[in-house]
């Protein structure tokens, strides 16, 4: 599909690579906003990623408690992560936020289903079904009639332009909205650097990539919730301590897939899972290499995960790189 000329980046754009250009970028957006938006009210899914914490901290300058935030947890986000997103936007920049608990609904559809499709299908509906349920009990009047997204300029380029995830399904008739889209120009280095300009904390600019099925895609087969309870504090206990690594590698998690092992713990003989350290260095994720990482640290995250994670009797370390294998286990 052809791109609208409103959705092509201007070759005399200059890329956003100091402090003073992205204050610029920041003041002509927030006026861009402003005449658009006027007192109308706005809607958005904030996932806590760059992009949608980036387009949530503009409109929050621009036109404040006219912005609805509505932050789903799908039951398969990091240790910590909807507690960083209410803290920074509620608590910090006093935003209008919805925190939306729907780890039951999500984990009882996921229930035995090990099939990585059906599962990435599963979250994405269930994803759009929550949103739009929050979407539909505010809009039902009519007060709203802007949707925010988070899309960036590697989106358009990728697809038709729309964020599919965050896209809204069947509101109610009558119930139309115009996008928001104020960083859709804006490749990612750039949303970056917008985003200190704004003050938003390093760990929610710099963050990893995240899929958007989260941890749905790293706890293999189906889903249970003491597997998922250990991975994310495996996962936790290793974003620890790689992190303290200069430099970091591009990307490091663990993986807890659905395969258990014989251990022994206090002289009686146990079945585990064993957590599988992923880290990885690559510029596009199209191929990756797996950093040295010391064995120190590699031993110190052992002894961690075997005491502190119940569940968790054997750690290793992943080596292989892309291809042969992807980043993801899935
Ligand atoms: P793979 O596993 O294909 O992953 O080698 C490549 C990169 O993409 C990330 N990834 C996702 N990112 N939504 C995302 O935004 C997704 O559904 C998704 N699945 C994988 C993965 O973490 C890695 O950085």
């Amino acid at each position: 599909m052809a791109i609208s000329k409103e959705n092509t980046r201007p070759e005399s754009m200059a890329r956003i690579n100091s402090k003073n250009l992205a204050e610029t970028f920041i003041s002509e957006q927030v006026a861009a906003l402003k005449k658009q938006i006027g007192d109308g009210k706005v809607l958005l899914a904030l996932s806590g990623g760059v992009d949608s914490s980036v387009t949530a901290a503009l409109l929050i300058k621009a036109i404040g408690k006219n912005l609805t935030c509505i932050h789903v947890n799908h039951g398969l986000l990091r240790k910590n992560e909807p507690e960083q997103v209410i803290k920074v936007f509620k608590e910090e920049l006093g935003a209008d936020l919805i925190y939306v608990d729907a780890t039951d609904r999500f984990l009882d559809k996921l229930k035995d289903v090990s099939d990585p499709e059906t599962k990435r299908k599963i979250i994405g509906k269930e994803f759009i079904d929550v949103f739009d349920e929050e979407a539909r009990k505010l809009a039902s009047d009519g007060s709203y009639k802007f949707l925010a997204q988070g899309t960036i300029y590697p989106d358009i380029l990728e697809s038709d332009g729309v964020k599919a995830h965050h896209n809204v399904g069947g509101l109610p008739e009558g119930v139309t909205f115009e996008l928001v889209e104020p960083v859709k120009l804006l490749y990612k280095d750039e949303v970056r650097m917008v985003g200190s300009a704004l003050g938003l904390p390093d760990y929610m600019v710099y963050r990893q990539p995240f899929p958007g099925p989260g941890l749905g895609v790293r706890c293999t087969g189906s889903i249970t919730r003491d597997r998922l309870n250990a991975l994310r504090e495996a996962d936790y206990i290793v974003r620890e301590e790689i992190g303290k690594l200069k430099p970091t590698p591009w990307q490091y998690f663990v993986t807890v897939p659905d395969i258990k092992s014989t251990g022994i713990k206090d002289g009686k003989r146990i079945m585990g899972w064993p957590a599988v350290i992923r880290c990885v260095d690559t510029v596009d994720a199209v191929t990756a290499t797996v950093p040295e990482i010391p064995y120190a640290v590699l031993k110190l995250i052992t002894e961690r995960i075997t005491k502190e994670v119940s569940g968790i009797n054997r750690v290793l370390y992943d080596l292989s790189p892309k291809p042969i294998a992807t980043i993801e286990w899935e």
